[in-house]
């Protein structure tokens, strides 16, 4: 009953000018690993549930470069939009579509473009989400905590529990991307977290917050009922898209329904999609190393983020300041602050391919 749904349709305009409308972030190779985003996070699931159950929704003039960077993916299972409406109708599409193939799915919703620093802490993380909303009414977002005021997020004000066994929580307040006055007090006080875009949802459960909160929206899909999942799908949308209400799933559904739940998550999170920017957000020893990865042996180095498959040793000796990622395909050493360079190399690698 598990399926996932990689949004795939942004414009990444805040990586302007490296990540265009013609080439958003989700398709660069911003680590340096050989990979895309779309690429990492497409990895992440497909431990996960069958390849059957994922899939991904973007606009129409992207699902050429999907099909490219996703070669293993059935092409039935990356959709074309045929209007920019942002993330609500995407959201409300695939649940409809899903729900029609199987009422009783449970669905995760993931950017395309994060990085993640611990697949084994997200993996889990993934699992108990899709455990709970397999049991209760409940939006489930993965929740991080802050580090600093920034105003592009959404943020979730959360039940604090004594009980802190409790893995979820139940959300007060939402509010997506406030002012810096807003979010200086959110993060004072101590009690919010940042929305990180992944959710978790029965599909039973996501359509009626959509029948309540977005109606004409669902009524968009509603009326497609019929078709999807039919060679005339493609056709109907052309028609129907248009139609759709132009709004962020934020804003839409999570700031007004009562049903919303956080798990915070601790996996190193960045929307970024740089490692600096991990790093940032990435718990460190005593000497500021971030360290993902079973085998990693930190002998005299600081202020290094080192990440490595769990079967791998890797010792790191007398570095400072130092990125090492070392992957299937690629071992990348690299200076913290000329991580910039990364594009330069990612460049020439490509050239002489
Ligand atoms: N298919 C499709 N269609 N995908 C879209 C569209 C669309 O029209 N618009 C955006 N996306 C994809 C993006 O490619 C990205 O993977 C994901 O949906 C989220 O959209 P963003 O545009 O990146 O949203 P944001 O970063 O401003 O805000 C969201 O993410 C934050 C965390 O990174 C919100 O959910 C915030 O609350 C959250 O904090
Ligand atoms: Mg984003």
């Amino acid at each position: 009953n598990n399926y996932v749904a990689i949004m795939a349709g942004g414009i990444g305009s805040r990586f302007w000018p490296e990540s265009r409308q013609k080439f958003p972030k989700q398709f660069l190779d911003l680590l340096g690993t050989g990979k895309s985003l779309l690429q990492w996070t497409y990895n992440r699931f497909k431990d996960i549930c069958p390849k059957e159950n994922i899939y991904v929704i973007t606009h129409e003039s992207y699902v050429t470069l999907c099909q490219e960077h996703l070669p293993e993916l059935d092409p039935a299972n990356i959709i074309g939009e045929p209007f920019r409406k942002n993330t609500a109708p995407s959201a409300a599409y695939i649940s409809h579509k899903i729900h029609a193939l199987n009422p009783k799915a449970n669905l995760i919703i993931s950017p395309a473009d994060h990085l993640i620093m611990d697949e084994r802490i997200f993996e889990r993380h993934v699992y108990d989400a899709l455990d709970f909303v397999g049991h209760h009414n409940a939006l489930l977002t993965l929740g991080i905590k802050p580090t600093r005021p920034d105003t592009g997020y959404g943020y979730i004000q959360y039940q604090m529990d004594n009980d802190s066994h409790e893995k979820v929580f139940k959300v007060k307040t939402f509010t997506e991307k406030p002012n810096l006055d807003l979010a200086r007090t959110f993060l004072k006080s101590g009690d919010f977290l940042w929305n990180s875009g992944i959710f978790a949802w029965n599909v039973q459960t996501v359509l009626e917050a959509f029948a309540q909160h977005l109606p004409e929206l669902n009524d968009v899909f509603v009326q497609a009922r019929d078709v999807l999942n039919t060679p005339k799908e493609a056709m109907a949308m052309e028609r129907l898209y248009s139609q759709c209400t132009n709004i962020s799933i934020d804003y839409g559904i999570l700031e007004k329904a009562e049903n919303v739940y956080v798990m915070p998550a601790s996996f190193g999170w960045s929307d970024l999609g740089t490692w600096e920017s991990a790093y940032e957000h990435s718990e460190k020893d005593y000497l500021g190393n971030a360290v993902y990865g079973k085998n990693v042996m930190v002998i005299d180095a600081s202020h290094c983020m080192v990440k490595a498959p769990a079967e791998k040793l890797v010792v790191l000796q007398g570095l400072d300041q130092f990125i090492v990622i070392d992957t299937p395909e690629i071992l990348l050493v690299c200076e913290r602050n000329r991580e910039q360079q990364i594009k330069e190399y990612v460049a020439e690698v490509k050239r002489n391919k």
